[in-house]
């Protein structure tokens, strides 16, 4: 884990704060994030056209009211080059620079290859390694925590990572259960270290995570992989579809969220009153104002935009620190708490000091 390089104090029952980073040491800074949005919008009116649902039932159950559907062209390693252009952009990077690319998604372009590598070629990115990670909605967060990690040891100097879905392919637009909740995008930041000269906070202060694969069958796709291939016989049940007992996903969110996040500050060195914003997983808005409420934190520390995108899975968190950095909601100096939750089941929480 990262080093923390928090100026206070650690809370009393807290394990103590890791040594500061020996001067000149690699780092891990955050140069810039992007996201990009498809232009459709699918609202809750119209899904109310396609199922048995309503505006009012999605709204008060899920705090959404529209997500964005991918173009048929819109191939999720052209949803993700797309953010990663805007975080090369903004941290005045070249992409012939990137040492590494990591692209989280369970939504890829194809078996394989990694979606990564079809980023690699759509960026130019010649000199990147490029690899997928698979953990679901924690994509992005088990992402920065590899990132950083190779960042800090030296490995590498600049990492793009990613998080990119077009979930709207892999959802059974006949299941009301399921096909309100989620919409495709893709989000991105480049870590690395800053130039001679660059201004830029520290970046991943540390982070914590967790997995419960007992739980797997609670939120998958079950047929098309090797355990049960995709036949004629099968195909009409849908079961390559995304499938999920969302009251039981529901159940599991909130607790492992909250201690995720409890365990990220205690590593960082901070209690919730340091933290600038917090920017969840968009899942549900219930599920982010019942993390919110456990962890003390004032709802208007808390960034939501799931009213706009839905669930966008690995790419949700990403595209909300985006839009959340590009809005002014946190600058240099603040501390930035990220938190995920998905299929696996997944959990994790990244202290990010800017
Ligand atoms: N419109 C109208 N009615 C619906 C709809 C819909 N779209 N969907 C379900 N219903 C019905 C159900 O059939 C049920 O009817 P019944 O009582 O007659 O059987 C009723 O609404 C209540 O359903 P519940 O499951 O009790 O609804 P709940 O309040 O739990 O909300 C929801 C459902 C929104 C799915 C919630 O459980 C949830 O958000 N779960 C977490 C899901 C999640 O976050 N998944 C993503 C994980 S991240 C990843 O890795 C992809």
């Amino acid at each position: 884990m990262s080093p923390s390089r928090s100026r206070r104090q650690p809370p009393p029952d807290a394990a103590p704060a890791l040594a500061p980073l020996r001067p000149g040491a690699p780092r891990a800074a955050v140069l810039g994030t992007g996201r990009y949005n498809p232009e459709r919008v699918l609202t809750n009116a119209e899904l109310a056209t396609m199922v048995d649902t309503s505006d009012e039932w999605i709204t008060t159950r899920t705090g959404m009211k529209e997500r964005r559907i991918a173009a048929e062209h819109e191939h999720t390693s052209v949803l993700g080059a797309n953010a990663a252009r805007a975080a090369l952009e903004q941290a005045g990077v070249d992409a012939s620079e990137v040492d590494l690319i990591i692209c989280a998604t369970v939504t890829g372009d194809m078996v394989f290859p990694a979606t990564a590598c079809f980023i690699q070629e759509l960026l130019g990115a010649r000199k990147a390694t490029a690899f997928d990670l698979a953990a679901a909605c924690t994509g992005f967060i088990y992402g920065l925590e590899v990132a950083s990690q190779l960042l800090e040891g030296g490995v590498h100097r600049y990492a793009l990572v990613i998080g990119a879905e077009k979930i709207g392919s892999v959802t059974d637009w006949t299941d009301r259960n399921t096909c309100v909740l989620f919409g495709d995008g893709a989000g991105a930041v480049l870590l690395g270290q800053p130039r001679e000269g660059q201004v830029a906070g520290p970046g991943v202060l540390a982070s914590a995570s967790g997995t419960d694969g007992s739980l797997a069958h609670i939120l998958n796709i079950p047929v098309g992989g090797t355990r049960t291939p995709l036949t004629p016989e099968n195909y009409g049940k849908n079961l390559h579809k995304l499938q999920m007992s969302g009251k039981e996903v529901y159940r599991q969110a909130v607790g492992n969220m909250v201690a995720a996040c409890q365990d990220a500050m205690r590593k960082a060195g901070l209690g919730p009153g340091d933290i600038k914003l917090i920017v969840p997983h968009q899942a549900n808005l219930r599920i982010i104002d019942g993390v919110a409420e456990r962890l003390k934190i004032p709802t208007e520390k808390v960034f939501i935009n799931v009213q706009r995108y839905g669930n966008t899975g690995a790419a949700a968190v990403a595209m909300a620190l985006d839009e959340a950095h590009r809005e002014g909601r946190f600058g240099r100096g603040d501390k930035i708490l990220l938190v995920a939750f998905g299929a696996g089941l997944t959990w994790g929480a990244t202290v990010i000091e800017w």
